[in-house]
């Protein structure tokens, strides 16, 4: 690696910044995770001296509020920090000289579209929470030209809350789980992801750095699942490791209500990471095995 980079993570107990954290740290990088308090989206006083407390190189904002069905009930809240907080913190980076990068969501997209979306598609979110990300991703391109915006979906992991977690502990407790079978996405692990924002770095931080590479990119886990299908492959994956199992059984949206609307189809294509950055992700099938191993434990050999 050719250059050290101290680098502000915006958010320290997330999925996203403990995956990140410990990657730029085994890439030889100077990760300073900072949460709430000392940095606190909903606090924009406290972004600038956060921001001036070392010398960055790099911003990488992986806070977000994230409960989306709550989000409906405290919308002033999720755009509190999702859009004005984001957009701060872009624009402190932007005043310092530092490039940031930033996390956003399929769920800025109504999931109408048949094929997988790319970055042009317009947007036209379901709920609260898509509708702050997306004035987020406003914000954030507009405090920092130099930045690089990162739209994943459906992120799990071995720590924090998530699908996967929420299903191991569904299936200690129970003999079936409903799960719903119309809404397609791409699962992605943390980890993965946090890989595409190391290898990104040295992309960004050249004085010569080209202005194609900043701007909008989609990056999630390669593949396709519904929400029964994921269900399906983590309940495999259990029983391959010699855990006790739950049957999935799929159920429609309409059987299921949630507070939120979710999009039925939010699958993302993530090829202009590729040809700008040469950066492909594992397929999602691939993360989820990792964090397998890690929570249910290794696959016995015969
Ligand atoms: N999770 C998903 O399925 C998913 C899907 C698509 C996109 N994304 C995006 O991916 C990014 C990372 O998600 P994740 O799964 O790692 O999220 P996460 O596990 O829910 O973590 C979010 C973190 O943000 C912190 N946070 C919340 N409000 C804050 C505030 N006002 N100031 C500072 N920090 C604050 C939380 O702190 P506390 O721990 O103190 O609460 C938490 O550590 C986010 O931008 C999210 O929108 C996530």
């Amino acid at each position: 690696m050719s250059q050290s980079l101290q680098v502000l993570i915006a958010g320290s107990n997330g999925q996203l910044a403990q995956e990140l954290t410990r990657k730029l740290a085994f890439a030889g990088h100077r990760p300073v995770a900072m949460a709430r308090p000392r940095l606190d989206l909903a606090d924009v006083s406290t972004i600038r001296p956060a921001l001036s407390s070392r010398a960055f190189d790099v911003v990488v904002n992986t806070a977000a509020y994230t409960a989306v069905d709550k989000a409906e009930d405290e919308p002033e809240r999720a755009v509190a920090v999702n859009a004005a907080g984001a957009g701060a913190l872009a624009a402190a980076a932007g005043d310092a000289g530092i490039p940031i990068i930033h996390v956003s969501t399929d769920y800025v997209f109504d999931g109408t579209k048949n094929s997988a979306y790319v970055e042009t598609d317009p947007p036209a979110p379901l709920g609260v929470y898509g509708r702050s990300k997306l004035e987020g991703e406003r914000l954030v391109a507009q405090g920092q030209p130099r930045h690089i915006i990162l739209r994943t979906s459906w992120v799990f992991s071995a720590h924090g809350h998530n699908f996967v977690k929420t299903m191991l502990r569904l299936s200690r407790e129970r003999t079936t789980i409903s799960v719903v079978d119309d809404q397609y996405g791409c699962p992605t692990a943390a980890g993965d992801l946090a890989d595409t924002i190391v290898a990104l770095l040295p992309h960004i931080m050249s004085t010569h750095a080209s202005p194609d590479a900043f701007g909008l990119f989609h990056a999630t886990g390669r593949g396709t699942a519904s929400w029964f299908s994921f269900a399906e492959a983590i309940m495999n994956g259990v029983a391959e490791r010699g855990a006790q199992r739950a049957s999935v059984i799929p159920i429609k949206t309409a059987d299921y209500p949630t507070r939120a609307r979710r999009p039925a189809h939010s699958v993302l294509d993530s090829s202009k990471l590729r040809h700008v950055h040469g950066i492909e992700m594992p397929p999602w099938q691939r993360g989820l095995d990792a964090v397998l191993d890690e929570l249910v434990g290794q696959v016995r050999q015969e």
